[in-house]
């Protein structure tokens, strides 16, 4: 199983749900998130061509009508709709999202990839081996309100 697969799955998705990838890229995230049932997917992205390739996947998919993806700066997009936020970022970035993310309706969900929020208690972690990574990438799960040490 893939690290999206893996992600998602830990998730347990259920109808009503608004999964925001921030820094989407070709849309993985989104569209394998829209492929559940009552499921919403919302994406910011800053490459505009990695934009139109996730809509077109998206529109390939049969899952358009349920994946908005925005070319923007996600520091400047609202994702207070977000139930699940999914970052595959660098950790200084998951740093600096983390106030907005704390601003979530308590209960909201929030998962990294390979890296953590610096400072942040995950409610849980699990490594997934993904093909072109020689060792397996650690996936963080936490809850808003996030609990933080310090
Ligand atoms: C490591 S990729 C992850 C892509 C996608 N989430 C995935 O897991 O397949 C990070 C993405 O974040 C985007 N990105 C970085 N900073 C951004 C910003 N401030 N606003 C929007 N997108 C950004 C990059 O262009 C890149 O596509």
């Amino acid at each position: 199983m893939g690290v999206v697969n893996a992600a998602l799955a830990s998730l347990r998705l259920q109808p009503g749900d608004v999964v925001c990838d921030l820094g989407s890229g070709d849309g993985r995230f989104l569209i394998a998130a829209a492929g559940h049932r009552g499921v919403r997917a919302l994406g910011v992205e800053a490459d505009p061509k990695l934009v139109e390739q996730s809509l077109a996947a998206a529109r390939a998919a049969g899952v358009q009508d349920r994946v908005e993806v925005r070319c923007g700066d996600f520091h400047h997009e609202d994702f207070s709709s977000a139930t699940v936020v999914i970052l595959y970022l660098v950790m200084e970035l998951n740093a600096q999202l983390l106030p907005r993310l704390q601003a979530l309706r308590p209960g909201s969900r929030v998962v990294t990839i390979a890296f953590p929020i610096p400072g942040a208690r995950a409610v849980s972690v699990f490594k997934v081996m993904v093909p072109e990574e020689p060792m397996p990438v650690p996936v963080f799960q936490y809850v808003v309100p996030i609990p933080t040490r310090g």
